[in-house]
């Protein structure tokens, strides 16, 4: 497999977001964010990690763009920090925090990297979650200047924008199971969050398709194939419903066909009677120029009377004996090519970039080189996977690795690392791992 085997218009990127990379949280007049007051909860954040200084990306972005050139990548998506630009999240604007991104672009263009900007990448205004956060029905209204204040200020040089990062992540995590920020539980928390998350996701399209000329617009899913443990009926209704769960319940909305519906799920029944307006689906909709899909891992799931709602829970990739990342994920490249095609069957997308993928693995930085063989090989596999896709057909014009450096992840806070370039974060010094060699070399295949 070389690169040209993707074709000349095919986008190579790398990706890194705002809360996980860029440290300098309370720098510059930035407000905080439910992420610095949710790391500060004990016990949530693994070793009592902080995204406060992350990998330092604020001062040293000019050396991490310069690696990702180097790297050979042609893209580099990043996000913007709302609380940077906004410190309260509505009302007035922090000027310095304006001019950083506008650096950020500017060095991008210099460098002949395309900036991808992602609006919201999980870091919502602390003051805003006081108000009741993605609950709020002012939430649209917060959301919706946020993005206009991006558009005006950096519309005339960014034309690639992306909504939102994985609306099922920050909302399942963060609103329902309180594994993430800004750590709220239940369905009263659930039904609302998903429901502003699915306007907003739209309703930041048509505020970038306004205000940008020649904008080339799409938003970002997580997504997993979900198979059932056995043949009984019972794993495969639980497989359905958390495959609703994970893989249907915004993108369908958003393609024009309504709330998905699978048999025996009373709890999708409660959704539509608390959500009344999922039933009006007009504003829910947007045509993106491209959707963006993230595949981290294959899911397989038996059914479990003892989960509230979904009676279903995952048996875990290592007690089956497949082989699995260090975050315990499934590698299963077969099944990313599936979910590509999967999504491409829908029929009305114009186009899939696959805007995530990577993996974590333990790396040991010995003698000045990080050797993350799996790490090489993973890509090696998934990128097949996306060639296959593309070879039968399927629009998927480009490949951006998660990540560029290590960084904050979320509630596993430093140790989780999936960079292609190894960060010590006592110094701040950065090694290329051979994974990253192997891009480089790759890109010029
Ligand atoms: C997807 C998220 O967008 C990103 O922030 C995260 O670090 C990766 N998954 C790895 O978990």
């Amino acid at each position: 497999m070389k690169k040209s085997d993707f074709g000349e218009d095919f986008l190579w990127g790398v990706t890194i977001a705002a809360i996980q990379n860029e440290g300098a949280s309370f720098t510059k007049g930035k407000g905080l964010t439910i992420w610095d007051t949710f790391s500060k909860r004990i016990g949530k954040i693994k070793n009592g990690d902080t995204p406060s200084h992350a990998c330092d990306f604020y001062h040293r972005y000019k050396e991490d763009l310069l690696l990702a050139k180097q790297l050979g990548f042609k893209v580099f998506r990043f996000s913007i920090a709302w609380s940077r630009i906004l410190p309260e999240g509505q009302g007035r604007i922090n000027k310095s925090g304006i001019n950083f991104y506008h650096q950020v672009i500017d060095e991008c263009l210099t460098l002949g990297l395309t900036p991808y900007i992602t609006l919201y990448h999980w870091d919502l205004p602390h003051d805003l979650e006081k108000e009741g956060g993605w609950c709020s029905h002012f939430l649209l209204k917060w959301f919706s200047r946020f993005v206009t204040v991006c558009a005006e200020n950096y519309g005339s040089k960014v034309k690639n924008w992306i909504i939102l990062n994985e609306p099922m992540g920050f909302t399942t995590l963060g609103y329902m199971l309180g594994i993430h920020a800004p750590g709220k539980m239940g369905l009263n928390n659930y039904f609302p969050a998903i429901h502003n998350a699915a306007l907003a996701q739209a309703e930041g399209g048509r505020i970038i398709r306004e205000l940008v000329s020649n904008a080339n617009i799409g938003t970002t899913f997580s997504c997993s194939e979900v198979m059932p443990f056995s043949d009984k009926e019972q794993d495969i209704k639980a497989a359905a419903r958390m495959d609703l769960m994970l893989n249907r319940l915004f993108i369908e909305p958003l393609l024009g066909k309504g709330l998905p519906h699978v048999e025996d799920f009373p709890m999708l029944e409660k959704m539509l009677v608390h959500n009344k307006t999922w039933k009006y689906t007009e504003r829910l909709q947007f045509d993106f120029d491209y959707i963006g899909i993230q595949n981290y891992f294959a899911l397989t799931v038996k059914h479990n009377p003892l989960i509230p709602y979904l009676q279903a829970s995952e048996v875990k990739a290592k007690t089956r004996k497949v082989p699995y990342t260090d975050m315990g994920w499934e590698i299963n490249a077969e099944s990313c090519y599936r979910m590509i095609k999967r999504f491409w069957d829908y029929g009305n997308i114009r186009k899939l970039l696959v805007t995530e993928g990577g993996a974590f693995f333990k790396d040991k930085l010995i003698n000045g080189t990080v050797d993350d063989a799996q790490r090489i090989q993973y890509f090696q596999e998934y990128l097949e996977a996306v060639l296959k896709a593309k070879r039968e057909g399927v629009n998927v014009g480009g490949y951006f690795a998660w990540t560029l450096t290590d960084n904050f992840e979320w509630s596993e806070g430093y140790q989780a690392t999936f960079g292609l370039i190894h960060v010590d974060f006592s110094t701040q010094q950065r090694t290329i791992k051979n994974s990253g060699y192997w891009w480089r070399q790759f890109l010029k295949s």
